[in-house]
């Protein structure tokens, strides 16, 4: 069969599952099969032998991986939640903070690290020479963990992620690694650096030592909002950032 004809199959295959998607039936990616982007890296999505080569960008993948979360009910988290808060940054950066969940502000905002915690990250990512917009930054879980989830518009009213709510949500960041495809993640507190690292130890015992998430290099840190309680901990962070901006130049850790 020639490329144009399965093209056209493609794209009238397309139009139906859309149709069964406007009546509730089926989600289906947004997947153009002919425009491949200039500018962005384009990753190939069919492997199999004989099938045509069908692209999405990793800012394409994001968004279809964004409409998937922002109608996740895989936990209780996603009954409860202002704004599922999927992430924020380059699609395809070489630097990924992962921290543990939303906060008040973050559901409000649906973007993460957007409080006083927030600010400071910030201004560690541009310390490094980086901004918000050439790095990823995403959490554990993508909804406001609450102590009450009946009153989303309380504040003090957020909670650290349960293990179980971790282990549950942990895959669509798994999809977000994938596709980033980062040289370095850094985590941000004791819950994200045990749950990646399937760690007990103590966040003073994992910090500063590079580890590996699926093949990629991992640097554990304390959590911004621990640097706004103790800032004494800020020059432990400096020199496990400077450790990554190493890695970054050179390749070596
Ligand atoms: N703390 C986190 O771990 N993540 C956020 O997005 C905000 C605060």
């Amino acid at each position: 069969m020639k490329q144009s004809e399965y093209l056209k199959i493609l794209s009238l295959s397309k139009r139906t599952l859309e149709e069964y998607l406007n009546w509730g039936e089926i989600e289906i990616p947004k997947m153009p099969i002919d425009k491949r982007s200039s500018k962005e890296e384009s990753v190939k999505t069919f492997s199999k032998k004989k099938q045509p080569e069908s692209v999405l960008s990793p800012k394409e993948m994001l968004e279809t991986l964004k409409r998937t979360i922002d109608s996740c009910k895989e936990c209780s988290l996603g009954n409860s939640r202002l704004n599922a808060v999927i992430g924020v940054g380059s699609p395809t950066a070489d630097l990924m903070f992962v921290g543990e969940g939303p906060g008040f502000d973050e559901d409000h905002k649906g973007e993460p690290f957007v409080g006083k915690a927030g600010q400071l990250l910030t201004k560690i990512i541009e310390a490094m020479g980086y901004t918000r917009e050439n790095v990823y930054i995403t959490n554990i879980v993508k909804c406001h963990p609450m102590i009450d989830p009946i009153n989303p518009e309380k504040r003090s009213n957020d909670r650290p992620p349960t293990p179980l709510e971790m282990e549950t949500c942990k895959h669509y960041l798994d999809e977000q690694i994938k596709i980033i495809k980062p040289k370095i993640i850094i985590t941000l507190g004791a819950s994200s650096a045990k749950c990646l690292l399937y760690s007990e130890e103590s966040i003073s015992k994992i910090r500063g030592v590079v580890k590996e998430y699926k093949g990629i290099k991992l640097m554990a840190t304390y959590h911004p909002a621990a640097l706004l309680r103790n800032p004494s901990l800020k020059k432990f962070v400096w020199d496990d950032m400077k450790r990554v901006m190493h890695y970054l130049d050179t390749g070596e850790i």
